[in-house]
């Protein structure tokens, strides 16, 4: 079941990886780029690692080097 305009939308954070949110969503980057998501469920990158950022690409899931 997708959200409705009435319905608010539902975000899913996840421990130690990414937000989940449901789709279709446009996504508005700090430069301006829109980009326009038609999943069911968008993962949006939280770590920062994301070769696809702000989309996630599951690099959270890789380990960390000591010390970060
Ligand atoms: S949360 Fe998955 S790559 Fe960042």
């Amino acid at each position: 079941m997708t959200a409705s305009a009435r319905d608010p939308r539902r975000v899913i954070y996840t421990a130690d990886g990414p937000a989940l949110i449901e789709g279709p969503v446009e996504l508005v980057t700090a430069d301006g780029e829109t980009i326009h998501c038609d999943r069911f469920m968008v993962a949006l990158c939280l770590c920062k690692r994301s070769r696809n950022y702000p989309l996630c690409d599951a690099s959270h899931r890789t380990r960390r080097p000591q010390g970060q």
